[in-house]
């Protein structure tokens, strides 16, 4: 068990910074996803930490002890790839054990950890046959079985579950949140999947074009993303962002969307920006709800729409409307929907929306 401290990190390829600058603090036991685009620098920060990859400036820390030159083997860190990187010739119980085994274990020792291992992960039957006679799914908790028999102070995981099919990577995403419950180790994962990223973390470390963007527990980064581009990447369907200008009129705050709508903001929701400051309202699907009632509810807006076209996925519809210039995304109970070209009217919910500064993007 260990915890990870990191200062002023920097990774430069040559003239290019893949990370530039990162500091974070992962206390001991804790989950941690690493989430963003392709390219934002976090395989090369996980690599960091592994000590795949020399640093080129900063600090890194595990277990109180800075580890900048310290060789990976003697890191005491146990990391999983994408591709498994199992050896072919070799059964999964050599797979699994290979580590130990280089390591001069006893055998028996190592057995046991290899059976108490392949138990947690359901593999019993398998400690027999080859790689190439197991099935993707199989071969990835061969791979997180050679990890866990080391039982290292820190799990490193490079999106583990990406090569899998949208099933298996449900399961194994179950899988692995039951081994760090089990195991309480520290676990430091990469993807650049948002739904795996908040139904694993503890705490999500956003990452954009190597910093870090946002931090912090998934349900805080969902509902008060602090920039536009955290708004954007979390969340399914997306918010959409509808631009607008502040407008006082007789006392009351409204936003006036570009072509549509003049919204008004209710109390506590008002930011402290200047009358006609370009603004960007954020909306999620689930804050809009087909209006029921004489009147919006406090804290909402009402008004119409026409229903452009619905898109169902079972115990939800989704349905795309036009406001002005826009277009925004409804949630809707999947039999209470209307049809396309029909107008109805629509509460949007402006207390949980987000709102952010045009000209910086950052929330207000
Ligand atoms: N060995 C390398 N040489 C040069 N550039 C690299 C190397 N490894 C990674 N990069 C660059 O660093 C950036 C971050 O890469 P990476 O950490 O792999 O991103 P991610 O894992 O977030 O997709 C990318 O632009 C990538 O092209
Ligand atoms: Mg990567």
């Amino acid at each position: 068990m260990a915890d990870v401290k990191i200062k002023g990190l920097y990774k430069r390829y040559g003239s290019f910074e893949a990370v530039r600058g990162i500091d974070l603090d992962i206390p001991d036991g804790e989950f941690t996803v690493l989430v963003g685009p392709s390219g934002c620098g976090k395989s090369t920060l996980l690599r960091t930490i592994a000590g795949l990859e020399e640093i080129s400036g900063g600090e890194i820390a595990i277990g109180g002890e800075v580890v900048n030159d310290m060789r990976p083997r003697d890191r005491d860190v146990a990391m999983v790839f994408q591709d498994y990187a199992l050896y072919p010739h070799m059964t999964v119980r050599n797979n699994i054990g290979f580590g130990l085994k280089a390591r001069k274990m006893p055998q028996p020792e190592i057995d046991s950890r290899v059976d108490a291992a392949a138990t947690m992960l359901g593999i019993t039957a398998l400690m027999d046959r080859l790689p190439r006679q197991i099935s993707g799914g199989q071969r990835q908790r061969v791979a997180i079985g050679r990890a866990v028999v080391r039982n290292p102070r820190l799990f490193l995981f490079d999106e583990p579950l990406s090569n899998l099919d949208a099933q298996l990577r449900d399961e194994m995403r179950g899988e692995i949140k039951r081994l760090h419950r089990d195991i309480s180790t520290t676990m430091i994962y990469v993807t650049h999947d948002q739904i795996e990223a908040m139904t694993l973390a503890d705490r999500i470390v956003l990452m954009r074009d190597g910093v870090i963007e946002q931090e912090g527990a998934p349900l805080d980064l969902f509902e008060r993303p602090a920039t536009t581009f955290v708004a954007g990447f979390l969340g399914s369907p997306k918010m959409t962002f509808l631009s607008g200008r502040m407008v006082r009129v007789e006392g009351a705050v409204t936003i006036a969307l570009d072509d549509g709508p003049r919204l008004p903001l209710p109390e506590g929701r008002i930011p402290d920006v200047a009358d006609g400051r370009a603004v960007i309202l954020g909306v999620r699907p689930e804050h809009i709800s087909r209006a029921t009632g004489p009147a919006a509810a406090p804290g909402s807006a009402r008004l119409d729409a026409v229903i452009e076209f619905l898109q169902p996925t079972g115990s939800r519809t989704y349905a795309t409307f036009r406001l002005g210039r826009a277009q925004v995304m409804a949630e809707f109970e999947a039999h209470d929907t209307g049809r396309p070209g029909e107008t109805v009217p629509l509460d949007l919910n402006l207390s949980r929306a987000s709102m952010f500064d045009a000209a910086t993007q950052r929330a207000i």
